[in-house]
């Protein structure tokens, strides 16, 4: 494919996992990519560790690519043609982005946290600069996902995206689902192993997957949704317990990101969470083990699909940023460069969480006397709820025994009620823990 230049040249910004993965598939695949696309060379790297990472270039046998400690040269210089920015974080980020797309450079990054902030902003540059902006690798790493919805599945209405979208709290919940471990031994082995940081929290409160879960639903609802709008809930609270009852019940309990169109095919609003639920185990969703990730994917002419795959690891991430840098080489090479751009020209509300419905599984501990079971059920009537099913689960000790419930849709604000004056009755030790329970596919 000559058409225009011959060789296609990028700069990386930020070395780290994720860059040396990028550097890494760009040098072991250099063969194949020029002979799918056009030449492509890694010409420049900016990193603050310079000594560290002329070592690992000259390891993978890019001996010519030059390497300076300022971004500033790779931005300035005309011959770059790609800007790669895998620095992460949302200030030096941002600069270097919106500093390449001003110089007309096309952009590739990972940053999930900068797109789910700041997405709207520089993608409005990178049109006004007539440029691409890609970012395959901020969702699910090496998965495809963002390509499938831009591209292979446009011409649907989406109805929702449903993911495992953090490898980190899948591996922990795969851990205690499997083992019977209590969620702090499974995040301890996560961390031994690699799979979860030594400071785990945007990982195990979702904050993580809320981000994936707001350039989702930005893209499939044509409407910009960023980071703080998406309502989330992390995995700390759940125990080995609520997995075997999850279990009993044939349920299995993942961390979700979830985004739907609710209400008029042409407006309506977006519901867009994360929260950890029990699916029902043949749901494709409970057979996707470890650290793996899977987006499954709902539109009204393709109807269900499913991407699997590794969300993490440098060369995983690394495929899916060399995807872009391919695809912004081919539009470099044939003239037509931000043929893919922001698609936000509705601005459909975010469901407050409390309005959402749901099941909900709850797990109570009651002091054993006579009537208990009267006591929760007109606490449960009195906020318009009704249990599907009221299993006395184990007697705890002499005196406590525990009591799992799970009830037919409704609010959550008047789930949450509900669950206080549980807490307030005499005959409540605690309210141990709630999830919401998905029986639907979709
Ligand atoms: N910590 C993330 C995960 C990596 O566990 O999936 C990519 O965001």
């Amino acid at each position: 494919m000559v058409v225009g230049k011959s060789e296609i040249k990028v700069g990386i910004v930020g070395l780290g996992t994720v860059g040396g993965g990028t550097a890494t598939v760009l040098a072991q695949n250099a063969d194949v990519i020029a002979a799918r696309a056009t030449a492509i060379r890694l010409a420049a790297v900016a990193d603050i560790a310079t000594e560290k990472t002329r070592a690992f270039l000259d390891n993978i046998g890019l001996t010519d690519t030059v390497l300076t400690d300022n971004w500033h040269d790779l931005i300035d210089n005309p011959d770059i043609d790609i800007i790669v920015e895998t620095i992460g974080g949302t200030n030096l980020a941002r600069e270097v982005i919106s500093a390449a797309l001003k110089a007309g450079k096309s952009v590739v990054t990972a940053n999930k946290d900068l797109l789910a902030l700041h997405g709207g902003e520089l993608l409005a540059i990178a049109e006004e600069k007539q440029t691409d902006l890609f970012f395959e690798a901020a969702v699910a790493g090496g998965i495809p996902v963002v390509q499938a919805v831009k591209e292979g599945l446009a011409g649907n209405r989406f109805k929702s995206i449903m993911g495992i979208v953090n490898g980190t709290t899948n591996f922990i919940l795969t851990k205690m689902s499997e083992t019977g471990e209590d969620f702090a031994d499974a995040l301890a082995e996560a961390q031994r192993l690699g799979y979860a940081e030594a400071d785990p929290t945007s990982d195990i409160e979702g904050y993580d997957a809320a981000r994936k879960v707001a350039i989702l639903s930005s893209m499939a609802f044509n409407s910009r949704v960023t980071f703080d709008m998406v309502a989330c809930e992390g995995i700390t609270h759940i125990s080995k317990w609520d997995m075997r009852y999850a279990d009993e019940f044939g349920y299995a309990i993942k961390m979700l990101g979830i985004a739907r169109h609710c209400g008029d095919q042409d407006g309506g609003y977006i519901d867009a969470r994360v929260h950890p639920v029990m699916i029902p185990k043949n749901h494709p969703l409970a057979t996707v083990r470890d650290s793996y990730n899977a987006v499954y994917v709902e539109g009204n002419a393709v109807e269900k699909t499913m991407f699997y795959g590794r969300g993490a690891g440098a060369l995983p991430t690394g495929s899916a940023i060399v995807g872009d840098i391919i695809q912004a080489a081919r539009n470099i090479v044939h003239n037509c460069k931000a043929r893919w751009g922001c698609t936000c020209y509705l601005n459909l509300p975010v469901l407050p969480i409390d309005e959402v419905e749901s099941k909900y599984y709850v797990r109570i501990c009651v002091y054993d006397t006579v009537g208990v079971l009267a006591a929760l059920a007109s606490a449960l009537t009195a906020n318009n709820i009704s249990a599907d099913a009221v299993i006395q689960k184990r007697k705890i000790g002499e005196d406590k025994a525990e009591i799992v419930l799970i009830t037919h849709k409704v609010r959550h604000a008047d789930m949450m009620a509900a669950l206080k004056a549980i807490s307030d009755l005499d005959c409540t030790c605690e309210v141990s823990d709630y999830i919401r329970v998905e029986e639907d596919e979709n």
